[in-house]
């Protein structure tokens, strides 16, 4: 079996995207948008936010897309060729860990939900901080895994899947509570912090949001949990879902700041 690593589809993301859609708008208003800029949406996936960006940079500006993922980026071409997009976008193939651009190229750059699944998130940084122009502005949203919040009477199977998660699935599990620090580490100016906690009631959109699934079948896997831990983790779920009464609840940090002058 190969191992899940918290990969996601275009479906996922276009879904994922509606419950996300008032923290896609908290990041846009982050980057300072004005008519004409270039900008860069790093791990772009399928385009849903180049498509908005696109809008708000305006006839005479660029929004230029960046995935490792060859499939995201066909599926972002194809979202734009439907939204009946001018060419104002650009769907590029590279790394986050070097960015395929010179130096202050880019009026602001965000990223969202990406810098979880990086081996090496500091020189990620360094490098949005190159490509952006002098008091261009730089956003990053991420999830805290770690504040996932599930009603349970099982705390250690919680406890213990959660962990699993952090620590052996993503390669950043810490990511969403480290930005302040990595920002700072870079100088970067004017750090600005939002926390915008999701909760949710509906127990399949949480396995769905959550992948957690994937993460319980590869925890059974790797034997970090036994089947039949899993099995009354799984019925308390199902309980929770007949009753109606399921919550989980999960912060989103949204860290942005300025390159120095
Ligand atoms: C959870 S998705 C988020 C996509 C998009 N930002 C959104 O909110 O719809 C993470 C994206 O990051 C991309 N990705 C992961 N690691 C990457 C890397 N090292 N370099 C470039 N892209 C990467 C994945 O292919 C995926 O499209």
């Amino acid at each position: 079996m190969q191992s899940f690593k918290g990969e996601v589809t275009s479906h996922y993301l276009a879904e994922s995207a509606k419950l996300f859609s008032s923290i896609k708008e908290a990041s846009y208003e982050k980057m300072f948008i004005a008519s004409g800029h270039t900008v860069l949406d790093l791990g772009c996936g399928s385009g849903i936010d180049v498509i908005t960006l696109v809008d708000r940079v305006g006839p005479g500006g660029q929004v230029v897309g960046l995935d490792h993922d060859i499939d995201m980026l066909k599926k972002g071409s194809q979202n734009c060729l439907d939204a009946n997009l001018m060419s104002n976008y650009l769907f590029v193939q590279g790394s986050a860990d070097q960015l395929p651009f010179k130096s202050d190229l880019f009026a602001s750059c965000r990223s969202e939900r990406l810098f979880m699944h990086l081996s090496q998130p500091d020189q990620t940084l360094s490098e949005l901080l190159r490509v952006t122009e002098p008091s261009g502005h730089i956003v990053i949203v991420d999830t805290d895994w770690a504040s996932l919040s599930i009603d349970t009477t099982l705390p250690g199977t919680e406890r213990t899947l959660s962990n699993y998660r952090i620590s052996h699935v993503l390669k950043n599990g810490y990511s969403g509570r480290s930005l302040y620090r990595q920002f700072k580490s870079l100088d970067i100016s004017n750090i600005k912090i939002e926390v915008i906690p999701i909760y949710l009631t509906d127990v399949d959109l949480f396995y769905f949001i959550s992948l957690q699934n994937a993460i319980e079948q590869q925890a059974l896997a790797d034997r970090v949990i036994s089947e039949k831990e899993l099995s009354y983790w799984r019925n308390e779920m199902e309980l929770a879902a007949q009753n109606g009464s399921f919550y989980c609840s999960v912060n989103i940090v949204i860290v942005s700041g300025q390159k120095p002058n």
